[in-house]
């Protein structure tokens, strides 16, 4: 893609869904020029965004939103945004949960289709640009109601690739920018124009809208299978003796195979991984193909949850009444994001073993999000208020062992020595491995991680202390 045209001047741009898709894109837009209206139906978000606070914690996004303040408008009503921005572009970032109507594990498209009907009743030159994460065929399915066609509505397919914890850098800086369209459509072109003003211009690919569902969809796929993978080769690695931090970097080091997503741990998380793994099951069901892999990877992401509680039984016995501490619990370090979170996965198993949970958060808004979250998720998805402890040494206290599941870097600075004192048992599981071995066995700690075996196993140094 040549970057010697001249780009037309920014225009101004609409996005629907002020969660964290949403609140990126008009992040990025802004930071290229755009006036952008950000609409969501939640007034009291929309409130939150008028008054200059973020609702989720992004880095950097904050002062991205403080930057470009005068350009952000919020509203929650598309009808309002288009009126007052005369935008033609309306970018759509709301949320394709997995269903909860039926056991399908498609996704939930119910916003996607408000959005729909609210742009239905609008007129003029206007296109829906789709990010959110939808199944494949969905785009052309929209396409293809007649109220659609008769509006002569555009539709292009521009799927978001960002993850949480470094989203910015994501829309400012993306390894590829994907748009699905039909050959000559004038909001494919524009949204192109908007991706060339970006610098250094990242590689855009163009293709059908079905294809760049498909793109962002299996994407998600591969990558939760390598981590999948990762988390069984660790497994194994454990049990023959191996170290699997090497055995995966060297395998990373063919470089048709490369070295990202290979690292093992609790499993995979967030609101993405399993929703699009479970979704592309469901696409590939509804159109009667038979596909293993989904399965398999959802499996065995489960199993990893099974085998740190299994593994905690085999070095404590029963864990009725246990005490255990589990630290971290985001889905992942840099975000306050805990949907699908590991640590969640792991209290839920680690009650119904009998273990007593005390759980702790280095970011200060996963504490309201896991126990304010109870009212929105599955019932395993929460931990109650007594479970959620203040300090890393508070969740620690009276433990016979603590898991570290989320791989915050604040972890390694954990006073080791305080917390063996704290402690009634001295067993510490770092699944993302990220302590320092020595320092904790310094402690008088019995340190076991996930994917090597561990000398003090076999020793037989762990147990109650
Ligand atoms: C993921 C994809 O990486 C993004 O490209 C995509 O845009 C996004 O989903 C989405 O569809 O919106 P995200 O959910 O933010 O992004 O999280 P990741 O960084 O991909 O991590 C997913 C999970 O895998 C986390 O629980 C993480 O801890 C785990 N993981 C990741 C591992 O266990 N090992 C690894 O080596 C890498």
């Amino acid at each position: 893609m040549s970057d010697q045209r001249e780009s037309p001047p920014p225009e101004p741009v609409i996005v629907v869904g002020a969660g964290y898709v949403g609140l990126v894109t008009a992040a990025g837009l802004a930071e290229l020029g755009h006036a952008v209206w950000v609409v969501d139906v939640e007034d009291e978000r929309i409130q939150m965004l008028r008054d200059g606070r973020v609702p989720i914690t992004e880095p950097g996004l904050t002062e991205a939103f403080q930057k470009h303040c005068e350009a952000l408008h919020f509203e929650t009503k598309l009808s309002d945004a288009i009126r007052a921005s005369g935008a033609r572009l309306v970018f759509v970032a709301v949320g394709t949960p997995t269903t909860r109507r039926d056991d399908s594990g498609g996704a939930d498209l119910e916003f996607v289709d408000c959005v729909v009907q609210d742009l239905l009743c609008e007129s003029g030159e206007l296109a829906l640009v789709m990010k959110s994460t939808v199944p494949p065929g969905t785009g052309n399915a929209i396409r293809e109601n007649p109220a659609f066609r008769e509006k002569d509505f555009a539709y292009v397919s521009c799927p978001e690739f960002l993850m949480e914890g470094e989203a910015l850098k994501g829309v400012s800086n993306p390894d590829r920018v994907v748009i699905g369209r039909q050959e000559g459509c004038w909001a494919a072109a524009a949204v192109r124009d908007i991706h060339l003003a970006l610098k250094p211009v990242p590689t855009i690919f163009e293709t059908d809208i079905a294809s760049a569902e498909m793109i962002k969809v299996v994407s998600n796929v591969m990558l939760a299978m390598r981590v999948s993978c990762a988390n069984e080769v660790a497994n194994v690695s454990e049990e023959v003796g191996a170290d699997s931090s090497d055995v995966m970097y060297g395998v990373g080091l063919d470089a048709r195979i490369g070295p990202e997503f290979l690292r093992p741990g609790a499993g995979f998380g967030g609101s993405c991984f399993a929703k699009d793994v479970k979704s592309f099951r469901a696409v590939a069901v509804a159109h009667d193909v038979t596909v293993h892999l989904p399965s398999a990877v959802l499996d065995s992401n489960e199993a990893q949850t099974e085998r740190i509680v299994a593994k905690l039984q085999a070095r404590i016995g029963s864990l009725e009444t246990v005490p255990v501490a589990v630290l971290g619990l985001a889905f992942k370090p840099g975000t306050d994001d805990v949907r699908e979170s590991p640590a969640l996965r792991l209290a839920t198993a680690l009650r119904s073993a009998g273990a007593v949970v005390q759980g702790f958060d280095p970011d200060p808004g996963v504490r309201t999000k896991v126990v304010r979250h109870s009212r929105l998720a599955e019932p395993r998805d929460w931990l109650a208020d007594r479970e959620v402890y203040p300090t890393a040494q508070d969740a620690m206290t009276g433990v016979r062992a603590c898991v570290v599941v989320t791989g915050w870097s604040d972890f390694a600075s954990i006073d080791w020595r305080a917390a063996a004192q704290a402690m009634t048992g001295n067993l510490v599981l770092d699944c993302p491995g990220i302590l320092d071995a020595s320092r904790v066995s310094a402690a008088g700690l019995a340190y076991e991680g996930v994917g090597r075996a561990s000398p003090g196993i076999s020793q037989g140094v762990l147990g109650v202390g």
